[in-house]
């Protein structure tokens, strides 16, 4: 991973520009002096390649890379459901592996590759595990389906990579992944409608034909 300071802002500059805000809203007592102007940079430059394009952004040093994504570059197949990295509804793919993008700062992305699900496939050709998730019905309300397509596309580049998981013995007694191993892998994207069992079936059709 990029250390900050290789792009000319450090850590401590974005947290301290990220706690003055951060101070307002916590304080009810009286104002605090607001740091001088001058002092920390508000605003910052980043370039990201999203879904093969580059963008230059000027961004608040505080913007999420799924607030960058969303109100920014208006790609808003990205969902926002927690905000705190608990849903998996924000997940995206970056230099090839998954993130909640609501967990990371987008000035932390400087020239990454990030995929969203806009950059998997089209109406007219859709990616793989787009078309398995239709086909077997992964999906109800569909709030989730973003997050859980992108982490799906990533935990099978997981699995031929050959990153391990909490069950991996799994994966050495059977050369077929089992539902087990992928629930493992999935367990960070959470469907309130409960389409778990087709989202399983979507993956093991992708899997299959992949293998
Ligand atoms: Fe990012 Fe829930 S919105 S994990
Ligand atoms: Fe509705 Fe997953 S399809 S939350």
């Amino acid at each position: 991973m990029k250390s900050g300071d290789a792009f000319g802002f450090s850590r401590r500059g974005v947290l301290v520009g990220g706690s003055a805000a951060g101070a307002v809203l916590v304080h009810a007592g009286p104002v605090q002096a607001a740091p001088a102007k001058g002092d920390v940079p508000v605003t910052m430059p980043v370039s990201l390649e999203v879904n093969g394009t580059r963008h230059d952004l000027q961004l608040d040093t505080r913007t999420t890379l799924l607030d960058a994504l969303r109100e920014h570059l208006h790609l808003i197949g990205t969902k926002k459901g927690c905000d705190h990295g608990q849903c998996g509804a924000c997940t995206v793919i970056v230099n090839g592996e998954r993130i909640n993008s609501c967990l990371s700062l987008a000035l932390q992305h400087q020239g990454d590759k990030v995929t969203t699900i806009e950059g998997l496939g089209t109406p007219d050709k859709l990616h793989p595990m787009q078309a398995a998730f239709i086909e077997h019905d992964g999906f109800q309300c569909g709030y989730c389906t973003p997050g859980q397509i992108c982490s799906a596309v990533a935990v099978l580049g997981e699995i031929r990579r050959g990153v391990p998981s909490h069950v991996q013995e799994d994966i050495v007694a059977a050369p077929a992944v089992s539902n087990q191993e992928l629930r493992e892998r999935m367990s960070g994207n959470i469907c309130r409608c409960g389409a778990y069992s087709n989202i399983m079936e979507a993956m093991q059709h992708v899997a299959g034909e992949s293998a």
